[in-house]
């Protein structure tokens, strides 16, 4: 609807514009009516055609926020982000190596750092079969030949040894409330990244 009001705007403004430009008395455009008429018509159409707008059904919203710097915006961590945290994580709590758990590994990164840092075994798991594909894919580029297994399950679901480590790394908001719990279930330490 509101897309309609403005291609009218943009079809009428300049119409109507042109036509008060014609001078009827010497049948030509006249340039100096124009500027004049433009300024006055033209200001007045725009104003119309926004007023349509904003009071046409189904227009988008706007909001300007002037304290915009307050408000926080939940932009992704990047995997070098990812890996530093968890990094610090194993520093900060002494843990050195055991068996950990990717829960839900995407396309690895975690636990292929986890195995070279010096972590005897990772289970990598993804609910995602495509994830997986790639995973395997990773593991080969980073010469990774053992010490893993993979599994493409629910977490929720999956059956799994304990472990000393469980590595938490959800979708942004995704809600993880079972998931930490079944983690804190099979592992000594779980990391949320
Ligand atoms: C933020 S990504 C993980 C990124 C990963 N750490 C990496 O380095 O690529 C979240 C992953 O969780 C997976 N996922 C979502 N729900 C899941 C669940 N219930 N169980 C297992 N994996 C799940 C998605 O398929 C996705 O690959």
């Amino acid at each position: 609807m509101y897309l309609l009001i403005e291609l009218l705007g943009f079809i009428l403004g300049p119409s109507i514009t042109a036509g008060l430009c014609y001078d009827l008395h010497d049948k030509a455009f006249n340039s100096l009516n124009c500027l004049g008429y433009y300024g006055v018509v033209g200001s007045l159409i725009l104003f119309i055609v926004n007023l349509l707008f904003f009071l046409s059904p189904g227009h988008p919203d706007f909001l300007i926020v002037k304290n915009q710097s307050k408000h926080h915006i939940e932009v992704a961590m990047t995997t070098e982000q990812k890996v530093l945290r968890l990094h610090n994580y194993l520093d900060n709590n002494g843990i050195k190596k055991g068996i950990a758990v990717d829960a839900m590994c995407g396309l690895g990164a975690l636990g292929i750092y986890l195995l070279k840092y010096g972590f005897e075994k990772v289970i990598f798991n993804d609910i995602n079969p495509e994830m997986i594909e790639t995973l395997k894919m990773n593991l080969e580029i980073n010469d990774v030949d053992g010490g893993f297994v993979i599994y493409n399950e629910a977490f929720e679901y999956l059956d799994v040894c304990h472990a000393d480590l469980c590595v938490i790394d959800a979708y942004p908001g995704a809600d993880i409330s079972e998931i930490t719990q079944k983690a804190e279930k099979i592992a000594d330490n779980v990391i949320i990244i």
